[in-house]
């Protein structure tokens, strides 16, 4: 057992406290645990539980959560479960994207005013893995994330039928009059085989890819699927090693440097990652004390290739992906390209490059060698103009379809031109979308913006708005798209999201009108509205959109606080607050 004095001792061991010590450990006999094993210099370990039933997503970890309390106790340690908020992507309204920060509040608040040694997060579901690596970092206590897993490859009428994916997919052939209402609710239903997250590459992969690729779970942890048997396995070597990371004194702050959240944008391209990681890899560096800057996508992200044939950009899912070699296979690429930092820290004890040996691609449909990739370049290009200061687009989404409709004058194969249809918040765009006087053509450009975290509030994923029914059933079934708000991971379409300052913040958007033309040029990164000077002043004197009113507290605290998405859209009042633990708290 440790000799060094452990933070619980300060609550369950301290002779200046005596009637504190009384206090603190008496409610904890009432179900059945004993003083010695709080008093004896045991570490505790917090086990943050995320699953509910009302977080079907991360619910099995309730199940799993029994093997990471065998691993801590066979370790010497002593585990405490707690929840964490609920966070549930799909049903959460007026959207998730609300909740992140208010999980993260929650647990910096528990394990910062309990008596916890090192945490084992449990992630899964999109927001529920950054919040919990916000806090951790914001605390500094030993921490390492149990991922939960996605589902089982989901099959709809023979088909992989990716989660989310299938229901983009659907909702197109819906519009066009292929599947009835019934055949598209079949389809959604079975694209959820079993328990776990999303199979796709959408956030919930994709964020568990990142946290595992800055070392922050044992290696190969991110992608093992939910019913497997290897979950509960790691499950319990996590738990073990939450022990032993109390032991050694590592924290997030060792693990968690600029290096690794480079690496992350690394890998976030090369498996065709969530748009949805810029935010939230922008909000863990802040949270961590890291500089991670908006132009990192562009330099660090933006030329790895895409190696992972997952769906959206790809073809296969989770069950294969992690049969192939998972995220350490994926590492092993980009380190033996000599792209990734592998001197970085994790929280296995050993550095990136030694949790790296042997652990090359078995099956190379799945995970493509770095030099015959799926595609070059499939980071985020990093946009500009004035329309927005930052925006970014997953130019790995990019059809060969779109490409051959917007992308191709000669001289200028990455630029486009459109005229805009300008909608204010996803009623608007339900409402108007299918108006022919609206004039949608194959060559407009559809915009949404109120959809930003002080607009919406909360920045929802609804920039990925699919063209109107009779040019779907003309076979156009993506039109470019721009947004102050963001898209959903497992989206497969060409969105340019995040726009910052949104509109509501007095951004470009709120000055665009629908008629206005728009160029898009991917060589340059720029996104401009192509409105002279004097015509922009002018309508900035006019009313700005409408923003609709605060529905519960936590929505106006919310916009009170929140930065814009290329910020990460975290709290205001967070910032700066960093390894609180080294401060504790008052008795
Ligand atoms: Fe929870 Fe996708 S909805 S992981
Ligand atoms: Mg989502």
């Amino acid at each position: 057992m440790t000799k060094r004095r452990l933070r619980s001792q300060d609550w369950f061991d301290n002779p200046d406290h005596a009637d504190m010590t009384a206090l603190y450990l008496e409610r904890f006999m009432n179900y059945g645990l004993t003083p010695e094993e709080l008093t004896e210099g045991r570490p505790i370990i917090g086990i943050a539980q995320s699953g509910s039933d009302l977080a079907p997503c991360n619910r099995h970890h309730i199940d799993l959560a029994k093997r990471v309390r065998d691993g801590i106790r066979d370790a010497g340690g002593i585990p405490i479960e707690f929840p964490t908020h609920p966070v549930f992507e799909n049903c959460r309204r007026p959207t998730a994207a609300l909740d992140r920060n208010l999980a993260y509040l929650g647990l910096v608040e528990v394990l910062h005013g309990y008596p916890i040694d090192g945490v084992v997060l449990t992630t899964g579901c999109d927001k529920t893995t950054p919040a919990a690596i916000m806090a951790a970092a914001t605390v500094d206590i030993p921490a390492i994330v149990l991922s939960g897993g996605a589902m089982l490859d989901s099959v709809h009428e023979g088909r992989l039928a990716g989660s989310g994916t299938v229901i983009w997919q659907s909702r197109r052939r819906y519009a066009a009059g292929e599947i009835d209402r019934a055949e598209f609710l079949e389809a959604a239903l079975e694209s959820a085989p079993s328990i776990g997250h999303c199979n796709t590459m959408g956030t919930a992969s994709t964020m568990n890819a990142l946290a595992e690729a800055m070392g922050l779970s044992l290696t190969g942890c991110a992608a093992i699927p939910a019913a497997y048997r290897e979950r509960g396995q790691m499950a319990y070597r996590t738990g073990r090693r939450a022990v032993e990371l109390v032991t050694e004194d590592l924290r997030p702050s060792q693990i968690l440097t600029r290096d690794a959240l480079l690496n992350a944008v690394r890998v976030n391209a090369a498996i065709g990652g969530s748009t949805n990681a810029q935010p939230h890899l922008a909000a863990i560096a802040e949270a961590a004390g890291v500089e991670l800057t908006r132009d990192d996508w562009q330099i660090h992200g933006y030329d790895i290739p895409l190696l992972a044939d997952v769906q959206p950009a790809g073809r296969f899912l989770s069950e294969r992906f992690h049969r192939a070699g998972g995220v350490p296979a994926i590492m092993w690429e980009l380190a033996e390209a000599g792209v990734l930092a592998t001197g970085c820290a994790t929280v296995t004890g050993r550095s990136i490059g030694e949790n790296l040996a042997g652990r090359e691609a078995t099956d190379r449909e799945v995970i493509r060698p770095w030099d015959a990739p799926l595609m070059k370049r499939a980071g985020f290009r990093v946009l500009t103009g004035n329309l927005f200061d930052f925006a970014i687009m997953k130019t790995c989404v990019i059809s060969e379809d779109f490409r051959r409709r917007f992308l191709s004058e000669p001289g200028h194969e990455n630029r486009f031109e459109g005229r805009a249809v300008v909608f204010d918040g996803s009623e608007d765009y339900h409402a108007r979308i299918n108006d022919p006087e609206l004039g949608v053509d194959d060559r407009s450009i559809l915009v949404i913006r109120g959809s930003g975290p002080l607009g919406w509030p909360g920045a929802a994923e609804v920039v990925n708005m699919q063209p109107p029914d009779r040019l779907i059933r003309a076979g156009i079934t993506s039109l470019p798209t721009i947004g102050d708000g963001r898209q959903s991971g497992t989206a497969d379409s060409p969105s340019i999201v995040h726009a910052s300052p949104e509109s509501a913040e007095g951004g470009g958007l709120a000055w665009l009108r629908s008629g206005d033309r728009i160029r898009i040029d991917l060589d340059t990164g720029r996104c401009d509205m192509l409105v002279d000077e004097a015509e922009i002043a002018r309508r900035r004197q006019e009313a700005a959109p409408p923003v609709p009113e605060a529905q519960t507290p936590w929505q106006k605290i919310y916009r009170q606080e929140a930065t814009q998405l290329s910020d990460g859209a975290t709290l205001r009042s967070a910032k700066g607050f960093h390894r609180i633990s080294r401060r504790p708290p008052r008795h």
